[in-house]
């Protein structure tokens, strides 16, 4: 890395945020003319050329299929495969990498939960609760679940600050309950759930709990063990590494339990036309060549994060946030949806002036990224009465410069719109 980024003792230790800059190739990048502001995090993150080195040099020097040859490149691809998983288990605090798998995706490893797990031990009459803060991808794959098994969705409802409301959760959480599946953060608002409240509440009645911390993992430090979550998903894209590729999390008691989701190579110890035997963990679940630049470069991305400390990330965030809210209050007609205490560095909103995507075009003209629509979070939307938010994501390259920038662009839709 090209700067001293010692993790620090203190939580609250500021980061060297130029140097980081420096690490990403993009960030100097000028869209008509101005630099770019990227404040589209929640959608994607982008990547330090330490990613970049790490994914082009394994096309470069190292590609061959992982755990079936015997000759040099494989055995070398292999081993850069397999240490990747090695950091990510230490990056999430796993107490064993056969427990993390490979997938396509964090929407992949929903639907591997929801099919797998689900589809396995959910029955007619059983409930999952969900909440109303979910993301589709969170939401559409146990419907689907629910409508092969019978089971029913219950969601658990939000106040107007975007908070779930936990007196509900604890009412519906009951003996029909057979599975809680959580957004950690929400990807449309930035609210952090009390997850661990929720997870020891579900454990008390023997329920298991699934954390999709696609929005949570990219901002502070999250540790399986700590959390005792059952299953945790992740979405390395916005987090420094490649698209195409995802992380499930899964305790080994589950994960034993629950048939493959897809068939294939990698994933069976031996074929016949009348019987198949699975791989063991991790291999059950990944069946096929899988995505191994992208894992050999979220191997890359969760070092590089960690060289920085989660907790300093966390820490720097939260200063961008209370700068952000301040900030944005001096932006004439823009209202805020979503002001939960606990929050992540996101700013999704309204002005009166313009609808969100006008809002989004004019600032694309100033260089500056956000994301205008309803976040495949349509239920979020529905509650606070409007089809679409604009929305400001930060992550840990990004300044209270670029705030300005913001808020005067914001002023700017203001006088177009007048
Ligand atoms: N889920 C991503 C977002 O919130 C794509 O923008």
């Amino acid at each position: 890395m090209t700067s001293d980024l010692k993790h620090s003792a203190g939580a609250t230790a500021q980061l060297d945020v130029d140097a980081i800059r420096a690490d990403f190739p993009i960030l100097s990048l000028r869209p008509h003319g101005k630099p770019l502001v990227y404040l589209d995090n929640a959608a994607t993150g982008q990547k330090p050329q330490q990613v970049i080195d790490a994914t082009s040099a394994f096309y470069a020097s190292q590609n061959s299929n992982v755990h079936r040859g015997i000759h040099h490149l494989s055995q070398l691809a292999t081993e850069k495969y397999d240490a990747a998983r090695e950091s990510v288990c230490r990056f999430i605090n796993a107490p064993d990498s056969r427990e993390v798998i490979f997938t396509s995706g964090n929407t992949e490893a929903l639907n591997l939960v929801a099919q797998s797990y689900g589809g396995t031990f959910l029955g007619e009459g059983d409930e999952v609760i969900l909440s109303q803060l979910e993301h589709h991808s969170n939401i559409v794959p146990w419907q689907m679940v629910c409508e092969r098994t019978g089971a029913k969705l219950r969601v658990i409802p939000i106040d107007d600050n975007g908070d779930i409301i936990l007196d509900e959760f604890e009412k519906m959480l009951g003996p029909k309950t057979k599975f809680v599946s959580l957004i950690y953060v929400s990807n449309a608002l930035g609210t952090i759930n009390p997850v661990k409240k929720i997870i020891e509440l579900s454990h008390a009645q023997g329920v298991p709990v699934l954390l999709d911390s696609a929005q949570a993992a990219p901002h502070m430090p999250v540790d399986v063990q700590d959390l005792d979550c059952d299953f945790l998903t992740i979405a390395p894209h916005k987090m420094c590494g490649p698209t195409g590729i995802g992380v499930l999390y899964g305790k080994t008691k589950h994960l034993e339990a629950m048939p493959p989701f897809k068939g294939g190579g990698d994933m069976i110890i031996s074929v016949t036309f009348e019987k198949t035997t699975y791989n063991r963990l991790p291999f059950k679940f990944e069946a096929g060549t899988p995505n191994i630049a992208g894992v050999i470069g979220l191997g890359a991305a969760v070092e590089y994060l960690s060289a920085i400390g989660m907790d300093r990330v966390a820490a720097y965030e939260a200063e961008l946030l209370e700068y952000g809210k301040k900030a944005l209050r001096e932006v004439e007609g823009l209202t805020f949806i979503g002001t939960a205490e606990e929050r992540t560095a996101t700013f999704s909103f309204t002005l009166d002036s313009a609808h969100p995507h006008d809002i989004g075009q004019i600032l694309d003209g100033e260089g500056i990224a956000i994301r205008a629509g309803h976040h495949c979070a349509q239920p979020v939307m529905k509650h606070f009465g409007v089809p679409a938010t604009a929305r400001a994501s930060m992550a840990f390259y990004n300044t209270t410069e670029e705030i300005d920038a913001l808020v005067e662009g914001l002023r700017k839709v203001n006088e177009v719109f007048a």
